[in-house]
């Protein structure tokens, strides 16, 4: 070693500073600040717990000797303070371990700083005699004693007589409490992907949505003003989870996902007026219901009535009674009934999209009753108006492991229906096979929200 003031080992500079003194009274967390700062450190802490029956025996017999001394003193006013100092710790500690059971422990702390800039830690040193100043502890750094501070920091339990003179304090069990070191919240999850950085210390936050031992569901909510970034972000999670083989659906009311949906292989489908893409609301799907469950048509009524409700426009109890009844209706015509089995065809097939009802044939029953006129009504745009693309039987199969959905060319007013749509479809992909990972995005889902609230 030639230099004092660090240890130089394969290309870093490796300082220490030695704790040597602290407010006895600190309740905060002694570290907190330092293991928040983005500088390169290992930190050791050395507690001994000490004989109490000793450790009491010896306070009385030091307040005893202060006692007197201070009672004799007529020296110079800064020794009186100091005898008086300690003098009233000694009593303090011994009440505290004699009233409230505490414990007595020497506490050592060494603070290890590295970098391979001589000159960067030097910086960080200064910095971090700054904060630990404002926190009421005193450093000392390790000069000619940087071998033993260093030797320290490793974890072997080495600390030498010659650095623990220095930077042996006493600490009671309450205030070992403010050196408790695991306080940083960084979040690594094993399978995670990369998620961002913490604002608070700078660590990688790796997060595996899908691990259902550490959260409820793997769900995520992006906020952000306009242009912050949120559909750019969340093309980087569909990058990455891509590379992961996890099944990605994603609802792009904006068009600004079919470039990513390009370079990954994936597959577009768009639906729109100019489109030969078509999905149709009423199908019934094998994947609807998942397996060992049943009841088809009861859960298709419920997502029909939610999708209706859409464009209706808020129901009171009788019209959705009705409604469901002429739901009913539609599907008996293609004889689907409450009963499962009425799904499948003579040779056990489950009835292909062909033998759906579409929204023409819905139509047609409402025309027929006057009750349900201003369903009808309604209904007419998407039968042969504008929206008529709706109005077809379902022409595409999902099964790429990446799927956009583009439904820029509904329009603003009516990007709520491809939004239902696709979310309605890519939920039954989703069903298909509960054990495989898969995830549906919808960017711009507010749109689709606020028909709802209104
Ligand atoms: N981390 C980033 N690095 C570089 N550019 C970015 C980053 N995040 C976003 N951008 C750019 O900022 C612009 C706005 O981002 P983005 O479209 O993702 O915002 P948004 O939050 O989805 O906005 P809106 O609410 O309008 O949909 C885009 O041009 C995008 O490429
Ligand atoms: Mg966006």
């Amino acid at each position: 070693m030639q230099n004092p003031k660090y240890l130089e080992i394969d290309n870093l500079f490796y300082s220490s500073l030695i704790v040597v003194n602290y407010y006895r009274e600190q309740t905060d967390l002694l570290l907190k600040n330092l293991i928040e700062t983005n500088i390169n450190m290992n930190i050791s802490i050395f507690y001994e717990k000490q004989d109490s029956y000793k450790t009491i025996k010896d306070l009385t017999y030091h307040i005893g000797n202060v006692g007197v001394e201070i009672k004799e003193a007529n020296q110079n006013r800064q020794d009186i303070d100091i005898a008086s100092y300690t003098y009233n710790d000694a009593k303090y500690i011994r009440k505290e371990m004699q009233v409230n059971n505490e414990d007595l422990y020497f506490l050592y702390i060494y603070i290890n700083l590295y970098s391979d800039d001589i000159k960067e830690l030097e910086y960080n040193l200064n910095k971090i005699e700054g904060i630990l100043q404002s926190k009421g502890m005193q450093t000392r750094r390790a000069n000619f004693r940087q071998e033993e501070c260093f030797l320290a920091t490793l974890p072997i339990m080495e600390n030498r007589e010659i650095i623990k003179e220095v930077s042996r304090r006493n600490i009671l069990t309450s205030g070992l409490i403010s050196t408790y070191p695991f306080l940083s919240s960084s979040i690594f999850d094993k399978n995670g992907i990369f998620i961002g950085t913490n604002i608070y210390n700078n660590s990688l936050v790796f997060i595996d949505r899908y691990n259902t031992e550490k959260y409820k569901n793997a769900n995520i909510c992006i906020f952000g003003t306009s242009g912050a970034g949120k559909s750019f972000y969340t093309k980087l999670l569909i990058l990455r989870y891509k590379l992961l083989g996890i099944k990605q659906y994603i609802i792009d009311p904006d068009r600004e996902y079919n470039k990513v949906c390009k370079n990954l292989r994936g597959v577009q489908i768009k639906i729109g007026p100019t489109s030969e893409t078509y999905i149709n609301i009423l199908d019934i799907r094998k994947e609807s219901i998942e397996f060992g469950e049943n009841g088809y048509l009861a859960t298709k009524i419920s997502k029909l009535i939610g999708f209706f409700n859409l464009i209706f426009g808020e129901m009171d109890e009788e019209e959705k009674a009705l409604l469901e009844e002429k739901i009913i209706e539609v599907y008996k015509l293609k004889n689907i009934t409450f009963d499962d089995k009425s799904l499948y065809d003579k040779n056990n097939n489950f009835k292909s999209e062909k033998h759906m009802p579409i929204l023409e044939d819905l139509f047609n029953i409402l025309s027929k009753d006057p009750r349900t006129k201003k369903f009808r009504i309604k209904l007419i745009p998407f039968v042969e108006g504008s929206m008529k693309f709706f109005n077809n039987y379902t022409n595409v199969k999902l099964d790429n492991e990446l799927i956009v959905a583009d439904i820029y060319d509904l329009g603003e007013e009516n990007l709520k229906y491809g939004m239902y749509l696709f979310t309605d479809i890519f939920w039954d992909k989703i069903k298909e096979n509960r054990e495989e990972k898969k995830a549906i995005y919808l960017d711009e889902i507010w749109r689709l929200i606020r028909s709802y609230i209104k």
